[in-house]
């Protein structure tokens, strides 16, 4: 039984570089060395993005937190994983790697500590034509500077087959589609999907992987929780000033509605804040789109032409 989405590894070349985006972004770092910077969000993980020192930039993998700790026997024992072992993260616990069909790490911990929540910013009180609410005082101010991050949401990964990936995260590791597209006029020719944890009668996020079909394999984005989207609008601009590649958003996706706003990291990546996503069950199914209907953002008409780039 998944939790969450718990944390994320990459291999950079330059962690410095990479360094002062993430901060930008957002994140806080735990932990520097010359080999490894592991940096966390205001949630009360101990670390959701970790980048280790290599010849190369990449996805190393990334890991869940299950609910109990026979979950990683049950891994090891049936679903193949490697004997469980101490994590070497600043949250301690254990863990049990399993590897997909792209050849990313994915891992199953458990046992790891949290630290006290931060805080986000004041919730604003708006005041609409119809419904005011807010009275004799201003709107609460936002700074302007690096996005208050709350945890990391979801990670979206290139696949070179989507009906192997699908069926391996579905068989391992339990993941429901939400929202699967396919090619133009082939419905059995899916090659995009959304996928959320099965967590029963739980409500949980829109997606915590997404899955398109692309053979460079890779990561294509990852995704963190922010408090609303004035947060992410004024997160835009802060990282607009420091002369950072926007990719695309602010703009709200139509599967998910989660409000987006994607940015290039130096190691190539995408970053993402995404804000008021749409939450599901086990019970609420799997809903089947051709891609060619699909408007992928409902606040513009514009190609997301570096999104796949
Ligand atoms: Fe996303």
């Amino acid at each position: 039984m998944l939790k969450r989405l718990h944390h994320v590894r990459f291999k950079v070349k330059d962690l410095a570089q990479l360094k002062e985006f993430a901060l930008d972004f957002g994140l806080i770092p735990v932990e520097e060395t010359s080999e490894r910077l592991v940096m966390r969000a205001l949630g009360g993980d101990t670390g959701v993005y970790i980048a280790e020192q290599a010849e190369q930039d990449g996805l190393v993998g990334f890991a869940f937190e299950v609910e109990n700790r026979d979950d990683l026997d049950f891994a090891v024992n049936e679903l193949g994983a490697t004997a469980v072992a101490e994590l070497d993260l600043p949250c301690g616990g254990h863990y049990v790697t399993l590897i997909d069909p792209d050849g990313n790490q994915v891992d199953l911990i458990h046992g790891v500590a949290r630290i006290p929540e931060g805080e986000l910013e004041a919730e604003l009180l708006i005041n609409t034509p119809a419904n005011k609410v807010r009275f004799g005082k201003n709107q609460t101010t936002r700074n302007f500077g690096p996005a208050r991050l709350w945890r990391i949401g979801h990670i979206g990964i290139f696949v070179k087959s989507y009906a192997a990936s699908s069926a391996w995260y579905s068989e391992k590791l339990g993941l429901i589609g939400s929202d699967v597209y396919n090619i133009p006029g082939q419905p059995q020719a899916k090659i995009v999907g959304f996928h959320r944890m099965n967590r029963g009668n739980e409500y949980v996020d829109h997606h915590v992987v997404a899955l398109m079909q692309d053979e460079r394999g890779g990561c294509h984005h990852i995704s963190f929780e922010v408090l609303d989207y004035e947060a992410q609008l004024v997160t835009h601009s802060y990282l607009q000033a420091k002369e950072y590649e926007s990719i695309w958003g602010v703009g709200r996706h139509p599967h998910g509605s989660h409000v987006f706003d994607v940015w290039r990291s130096p190691d190539g990546a995408r970053f993402e804040t995404f804000s008021d996503t749409d939450l599901f069950r086990e019970e609420d199914g799997t809903n089947y789109h051709d891609i060619s209907t699909v408007v992928m953002d409902k606040w513009s008409t514009e190609p997301p032409d570096k999104y796949f780039i």
